[in-house]
């Protein structure tokens, strides 16, 4: 999303397919030179503040890594040492933070304060993850498929699981890029008014299903996601009702052979996927975690207003 100036990564479907098409290149462009050994020093002299408000592994990584290997230098804050558990405003925080600062990744459950901090300060905001989204991992996982299928236009896709933020970014994604996208899941995980707004717009190409084996049936890509997402209180009782979608080798066999399978990570093996999926033939999951470095970075010189290379 641009705001005057201020160039904000918050949700997939604030971009059009074009420029989400040349973010991707970048992230491209950006990887292949790391691989070649070669420097691209782009944000040299600038500052990301990571604010982390929950957990992160792949996300906190690779945000630093990538904002160093982009010249950079990064800050790792967390919600709980900041004023702002101190009832310290989330728009006086970004004001402040907008005078040191170049630019802010935040992880936080409401999303409306990741909006509110977009939106009061005078910086850059990058969505680290809420409740409601995740797009830096749809990304990660677009660039991951088209690396070893080719362009995600008109794929195939199952999401078996729960409703969750994953899904939406997901729901954002194949609306833009023309998939068709089968969700499975029991009725009392089913998508929340404005993922059901997002596929009612989305020309009937997004279903919500309760049988998985319909929804998998002759995909290109296969995903799932925790049950238990940050924030869920209700684990055992996701565990039990959540089980006849996990993703195990019988329940793979039904998409295409050569589908590929997804997981944003942390899995939890054994709950909505077997080990012998994950270490499978088809599960792509560590290049997922992997891409999640070079798309970011195409991101992180995105909102400083580089496009290219
Ligand atoms: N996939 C993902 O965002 O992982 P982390 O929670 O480890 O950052
Ligand atoms: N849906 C998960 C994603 C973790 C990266 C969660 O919100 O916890």
């Amino acid at each position: 999303m641009t705001t005057a100036a201020v160039r904000h990564f918050l949700d997939i479907n604030d971009f059009s397919k074009e420029e989400l098409r040349k973010l991707l290149d970048l992230a491209k462009a950006i990887k292949s030179k790391l691989k070649a050994g070669e420097e691209t020093p782009l944000l040299k002299g600038k500052i990301l503040a990571m604010i982390f408000d929950r957990e992160s592994t792949r996300t906190r990584v690779s945000f630093d890594v990538g904002m160093r290997q982009l010249g950079g230098q990064t800050l790792m804050l967390t919600g709980q040492e900041m004023q702002l558990s101190r009832d310290e405003t989330i728009a006086d925080t970004a004001r402040v933070m907008s005078r040191y600062v170049d630019a802010i990744m935040i992880r936080l459950l409401n999303h409306d304060d990741l909006l509110e901090l977009a939106g009061a300060g005078s910086i850059p905001v990058i969505n680290g993850l809420t409740r409601m989204s995740h797009p830096c991992q749809i990304m990660a996982d677009i660039m991951t498929y088209e690396e070893h299928r080719g362009p995600v236009d008109g794929i195939k896709i199952a999401w078996l699981g729960d409703s969750n933020n994953v899904l939406a970014s997901w729901v954002h994604a194949a609306d833009i890029f023309g998939c068709t996208l089968n969700i499975a899941c029991p009725e009392q995980y089913s998508p929340d008014q404005g993922m059901q707004a997002d596929i009612a717009n989305a020309n009937g190409r997004i279903k919500v299903m309760r049988d998985p084996a319909e929804a998998i049936k002759d995909v290109d890509l296969v995903i799932t996601d925790t049950w238990v997402s940050m924030g869920d209180l209700d684990a055992n009782i996701r565990r039990e009702n959540l089980a006849p979608y996990r993703v195990d080798e019988t329940l793979m066999a039904k998409a295409k052979p050569d589908a590929l399978f997804m997981h944003c990570l942390p899995a939890h093996r054994g709950d909505e996927v077997t080990s012998g999926v994950m270490d499978g033939p088809q599960s792509v999951v560590f290049d997922e975690a992997e891409n999640r470095l070079h798309a970011q970075k195409a991101v992180l010189a995105w909102v400083f207003g580089i496009e290219e290379l």
